[in-house]
């Protein structure tokens, strides 16, 4: 049989991605991923202003579908279909990416496939490698922050996750209360090498409370008192303080994430996969401190753990053509009435 392309996009944040993906009858390989960031168009805005987003989106979506065919050394007219983000998230960024697959969908006269990215991220360990149905997932980003169970392509549990602030958002805000530059999550990181992670004892809230549920807002209001507490006469912060402090909420984010991932791992058991596995993605995975205890939970449970590589755990379009792939074997099509989901949940 003839082989599969996919041409994936995504456009729900500040990411604009275009990605090709080769399906044969038995294997698939990603032959681009295209990302075009935003970082410096929002930087001065300490936030994602959904209204520059979509623009930027707009102008860039061609540019990067452009460059994902040409990386891939395939033809606008080999492509099989078309998949593109169709929500959760900003939705004038959602839109403009559906605009842009709508339009090749109705050119190239191929099928039209909606993805939600939630999916997307929840497969993305099944881009390279496969990882055994079902599984448990940890989404944690600047955006999202769940425990899914993955039971197949197309169904997925939502057992908990944040009631406030996604981890990532934590992580920027704390970077910015302690002066430190943007993403807050590798300055962070990178501060909190030369910290001490026991020096400020700050709260983690909901740990002692039964289920996977999370709350990270309690945490960025305890670091700023904290901060203000050490402050000199002059408003500044010494760096050692800003060492210990990034330090010591790194320590308390990673014991939230890796006590609730105890608790989602005990659901997980009752699903009685035959193969236990945890895998993790979403920018926060980058985290080694964090990687490291929650692959120390699945080593614990006598569970695999996988952790995509970077490039397909933050946002990117090949887990949108990946899951696009799933519902054109399943011939799941959408028609040019397709509409953006801004709130999605699985
Ligand atoms: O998945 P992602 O690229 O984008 C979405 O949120 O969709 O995640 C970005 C988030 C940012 O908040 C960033 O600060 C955080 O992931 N992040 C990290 C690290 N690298 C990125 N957080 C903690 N430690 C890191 N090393
Ligand atoms: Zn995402």
């Amino acid at each position: 049989t003839d082989p599969v392309y996919i041409l994936g996009i995504e456009s729900s944040c500040d990411d604009t991605a275009a990605a090709v993906l080769r399906a044969d009858a038995d294997s698939h390989a990603v032959l681009s991923s295209v990302v075009i960031g935003q970082t410096e168009l929002h930087k001065a805005f300490g936030g994602v202003v959904p209204e520059i987003a979509a623009r930027a989106h707009a102008e860039k979506l061609d540019l990067a579908v452009e460059q994902a065919l040409e990386e891939a050394n395939i033809q606008i007219t080999d492509l099989t279909a078309v998949a593109a983000t169709a929500g959760p998230g900003l939705v004038g960024g959602v839109v403009s990416g559906l605009m842009c697959a709508k339009g090749l969908a109705a050119a190239l006269n191929i099928p039209l496939i909606g993805v939600n990215h939630l999916a997307g991220h929840a497969l993305s360990p099944q881009i390279e490698g496969q990882s055994p149905f079902p599984y448990l997932m940890l989404l944690v980003s600047g955006g999202h922050c769940q425990f899914l169970i993955a039971k197949s392509d197309d169904k997925f549990i939502r057992i908990g996750g944040t009631i406030d602030d996604a981890p990532g958002e934590a992580f920027d805000k704390a970077a910015r209360i302690l002066g430190l530059p943007q993403p807050g999550g590798p300055a962070i990181e990178e501060a909190a090498k030369q910290g001490d992670p026991k020096c400020f004892d700050l709260p983690r809230p909901l740990l002692n409370r039964d289920g996977c549920d999370m709350s990270f807002s309690g945490l960025k209001t305890a670091l700023l008192r904290a901060r203000d507490a050490v402050l000199n006469d002059q408003n500044e912060i010494a760096r050692q303080d800003q060492c210990d402090l990034a330090a010591s909420f790194q320590a308390a984010v990673t014991d939230i994430l890796k006590v609730k991932s105890q608790w989602a791992f005990q659901r997980y058991l009752e699903f009685e996969p035959k193969h236990p596995c945890f895998a993790v993605a979403g920018g926060v995975a980058a985290n080694q401190t964090i990687r490291g205890d929650l692959k120390q939970v699945a080593q614990d449970a006598g569970a695999q753990f996988v952790a995509p590589p970077m490039k397909y755990c933050t946002d990117n379009a090949a887990m949108i053509a990946y899951a696009g792939l799933t519902k054109f074997k399943r011939s799941d099509f959408d028609g040019f009435d397709l509409s953006a989901r801004p709130r999605w949940p699985l």
